[in-house]
């Protein structure tokens, strides 16, 4: 089983944002977690950030070509105002989860909205590093069930 995770905008500076929002753990370290549990549940997990909303588009059509069998995507702020990448993700046929490490509800109005609502299966934040962990699992447990 092959599940991607995507990461957006700014989110290759966890670590050195505010640490109360985004906990001190580094995008490196947040990865090397999701593989090393994916590997416990027999899933290989791939990671992939990006600044470039143009690049990010450009993975997930790659996505839809190799046949991945879910994606994670925290996309940051893009979450809240990239219909393009929602056309992207909408591309795919495989589940998509929504993962953000703060409680975007309770944040500032813009962040409420997230214009991929309609196309992810579900959105898992406000639990730091553990909402991409929580996503992972969900993810793993997803496809097995619709395997059968
Ligand atoms: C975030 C929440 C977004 O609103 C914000 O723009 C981010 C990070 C999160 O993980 O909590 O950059 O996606």
């Amino acid at each position: 089983m092959k599940i991607l995770t995507l990461h957006g905008i700014n989110l290759n500076m966890f670590g050195k944002r505010d640490a109360k929002t985004y906990g001190t753990a580094t995008l490196a370290e947040i990865d090397a977690e999701l593989k090393a549990i994916g590997q416990t549940l027999g899933a290989e997990v791939e990671c992939f950030q990006t600044n470039f909303e143009g690049a990010m588009a450009e993975r997930i059509h790659q996505a839809y070509f190799e046949g991945v069998d879910a994606v994670l995507i925290n996309a940051g702020a893009w979450t809240h105002y990239s219909y393009g990448i929602r056309d992207a993700l909408a591309i795919l046929k495989c589940p998509i989860l929504e993962v953000h490490m703060s409680n975007v509800h309770a944040r500032e109005t813009f962040r409420h909205t997230s214009v991929f609502a309609e196309v992810v299966r579900g959105q898992i934040c406000g639990f730091g590093t553990e909402s991409y962990m929580a996503a992972l699992r969900t993810a793993v447990s997803l496809v097995q069930k619709e395997a059968q």
